[in-house]
Order: C-alpha cells, then structure tokens, then sequence
C-alpha cells in the first residue's frame, strides 16, 4: 500500500504516459502547474526520444513522481495501479516517427498496439468495480484518417484509413481503445490532433530538424517536391485540449484538434529561413541556399487538415496562437537552449541522421 496516496488526498491520481516526450510534458507540466490537487504520476521508458530535461523546470515531489518503466510490462504496470491507486490515465506513450515506422514496424506495433492493450487490460481490471469513475485518455493522432486531396477536412466521423506502419499502428490502438468502452464499459476518451510545434520536440521531426541544420548550415531535406500540407499547431494548445478533453469530454466519444493551420512543407522551410535570417543576422535569402531537395518519404501522405469544430462548440477550446507567433517563440526557444539540443544531437542521434538521410 502507498501511504501518500491517503495521507495526501489526492483528488485525482493521474497515470500519464510518455511524459517524458515531447507533448507529454507539456500535458505534465500544465497538469501540475495547474491542478495541486492532482498527483501525476509521470511513467516512461525513456527510449530516443525521452528526454528527462524535458522535465527540468517541473520538481520530482510528492506532486509529480517520475517512473522509468515500459507500458509493454504487464506486472509492472498491474503493480503501479495497485501501488499509487491509479484513478485516470492519460496516455501519451507511442512510437511516433513516420520515417522510423517504415525501417522498423514492428517495434511500433509493440508499444502502440502491444503497450496500449496492455494499459487498457490493467485499467479494466484496476477499476471493474465502478468504471464511471474513471477516465481513460488516449492521445491519437489525425493520420489514422489517411490523406486527403485539396479539399475537404478530417472530421471525427471520416473513415479511418491510415497508410504508414505509425498510422497504422495508431489506428489499431484507437480500435482497441473504443473496443473497452464498448465492450467492458471502461469511460474513454480518444483525441486526434494534427501536427504540433514548439519547445522540447525531438529533432528528427521537419520544425526543429530545419532550425537545428539552419543553424549548423546543414544541408534543408525537402522530401520529394516539398508540396506535401500539414496543419500546424501549437503544442501548448494541444495539451490545453487535452485538459479540456479529459475534464469535460463525452465518454465514449472522440474530438479531432487542429488550428486550421495549413502550410506546404516547402512554404514552411522558406519562412523558417526568413524568420532565422534575421534572427542570426544573415542576410536575407542565405538560409534557403541550403534547401535541398531528396528522395520522397515511402507512401508520403500528400495533406492532412483537421476540423475541430466539435471540441470549439462542444468545450469552447480555441488556439491561442497565430502561427507565425508561435514559430517565433519556438526558434527563440531553440536558440536559446543549445545544450538542451546539443545533448540529442551529440549522441545516437547523429548515427540515426546519417543512416536516415545518406541515399537521400
Ligand atoms: P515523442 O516521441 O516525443 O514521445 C514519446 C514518449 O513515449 C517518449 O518520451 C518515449 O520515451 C515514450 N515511450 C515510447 N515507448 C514507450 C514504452 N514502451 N513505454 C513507456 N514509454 C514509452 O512523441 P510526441 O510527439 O510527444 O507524441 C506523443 C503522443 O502524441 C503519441 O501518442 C503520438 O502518436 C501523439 N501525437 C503526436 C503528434 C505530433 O505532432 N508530435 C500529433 C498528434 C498526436
Ligand atoms: O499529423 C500528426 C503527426 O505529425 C503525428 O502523429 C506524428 O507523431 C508526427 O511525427 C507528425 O507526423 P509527420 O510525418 O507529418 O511529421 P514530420 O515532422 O516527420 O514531417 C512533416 C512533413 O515534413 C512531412 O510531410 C514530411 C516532411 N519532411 C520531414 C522531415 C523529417 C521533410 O520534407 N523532410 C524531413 O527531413
């Protein structure tokens, strides 16, 4: 038995997973900052991409207890329901690179698909006794809905159609999460949001991975012609839905989270460059001499663009930035933490850049 799970009395003793990543802590440091009744219970395995320095400005205390464990292990995790008498989860723990699900599949079917049936089994059998009490929050994102032409959006009701081994993988774990509330009644909620930027995020993804070879005058990759649209969000915005989700969301139900933000990759690059030009006092145009155009991502999804008026109208969640705001900062963040970034890209990082990118 955990002591401090009574003699604090917690309101709310939150499991969320991958809080250690990129969005996850963010939605960790919000949920501290925010709620100090909450015990967060912050469980991650630490692969590649989680980062322990994600964490630094949020104290290890009775508050926030970090857990470096696998979602994969099922008598751990039986353990820690038991243990800190797990009331919520929100889990955020995934393989979440496209390019890596296409060299290694599999490892994505064994945390997204593999780890989150095993969350879910352990949450069904912590609370059988009274699932209304209980939330289960799955953080999905909008590739599950495949790709779109020029028009049209991604709404809750599209058909899911993924195309990469990641998409796939996540479209699985959707399935199995709506499976549990349908089948066993457990409350779930299921986000999907599109493509996040800002602070912390690891840079093998497009934003941070142009800002850090601006910096270093690396080569720009531009995969295929660079005409490919994704819709962009601030990341603070995502974990704002997903307290508004997971405090006032049906159970059962799903909400989709975009910006209606949409840029083609190439648009993208060209502003970073102007934004950083100035920013590192080059000249203007200097940057965009580094594009460099490379072989396409296998199955590259051409546009994804969210409608989000269902979390707007339903929980009155708005952006609460323009994008060009939010990029700002984001450099500004970038260029400020250079150790934060240097650590990554010193490491494992480098032999995962050339590997990824020599026949490109
Ligand atoms: P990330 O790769 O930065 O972080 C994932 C975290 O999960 C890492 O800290 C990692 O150590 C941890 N993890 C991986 N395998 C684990 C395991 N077996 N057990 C415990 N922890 C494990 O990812 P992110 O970009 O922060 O994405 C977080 C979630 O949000 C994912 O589920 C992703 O599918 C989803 N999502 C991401 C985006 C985006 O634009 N990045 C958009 C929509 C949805
Ligand atoms: O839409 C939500 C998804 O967004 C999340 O579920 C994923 O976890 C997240 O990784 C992201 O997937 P994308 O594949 O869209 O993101 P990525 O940053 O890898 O690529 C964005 C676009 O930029 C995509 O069209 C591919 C392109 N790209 C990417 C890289 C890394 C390049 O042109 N060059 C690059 O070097």
């Amino acid at each position: 038995m955990n002591i401090g799970a009574y003699s604090m009395n917690w309101t709310k003793n939150i499991l969320v997973t991958g809080g250690a990543g990129f969005i996850g802590s963010h939605v960790v440091r919000l949920l501290v900052n925010k709620y100090s009744d909450y015990r967060i219970i912050n469980l991650d395995k630490l692969t590649y991409a989680g980062n322990l320095n994600n964490l630094t400005d949020i104290s290890v205390s009775d508050q926030h207890i970090f857990l470096k464990d696998d979602i994969c292990d099922t008598s751990r995790i039986k353990q820690i329901f038991d243990e800190y008498q797990i009331t919520d989860v929100i889990h955020l723990a995934a393989e979440s690179h496209v390019d890596r699900s296409i060299e290694r599949p599999m490892e994505f079917v064994m945390t997204n698909v593999v780890g989150t049936v095993n969350l879910l089994q352990c949450a069904k059998d912590a609370w059988s006794n009274d699932f209304s009490k209980h939330v289960f929050h799955h953080v999905s994102t909008d590739e599950v809905y495949g790709s779109l032409g020029a028009e049209g959006l991604f709404e809750e009701t599209t058909a899911y159609d993924p195309r990469s081994p990641y998409s796939s993988s996540k479209a699985s774990s959707d399935h199995f999460v709506r499976a549990f509330h349908h089948t066993y009644g457990l409350q779930i909620k299921i986000s999907n949001c599109s493509n996040n930027y800002g602070s912390h995020q690891f840079p093998e993804k497009l934003i941070p991975l142009m800002i850090n070879n601006i910096v270093h005058n690396k080569p720009l990759p531009i995969y295929g012609k660079g005409d490919n649209i994704r819709d962009w969000l601030w990341v603070e915005d995502h974990a704002n839905a997903i307290d508004a989700i997971f405090h006032e969301g049906s159970a059962g139900e799903s909400y989709n989270v975009g910006g209606l933000n949409e840029w083609t990759n190439i648009e993208l690059v060209k502003y970073l460059c102007n934004t950083m030009d100035t920013k590192l006092g080059r000249s203007k145009g200097e940057s965009e001499k580094l594009i460099t155009y490379v072989v396409d991502r296998a199955g590259h999804d051409m546009r994804y663009a969210i409608d989000a008026s269902k979390l707007e109208a339903e929980l009155n969640w708005k952006p609460s930035l323009e994008f060009e705001e939010g990029l700002d900062k984001t450099v500004d963040w970038y260029l400020a933490n250079t150790k934060w970034i240097d650590q990554i890209t010193s490491g494992s990082y480098k032999e995962y850049y050339e590997t990824m990118y020599q026949n490109k």
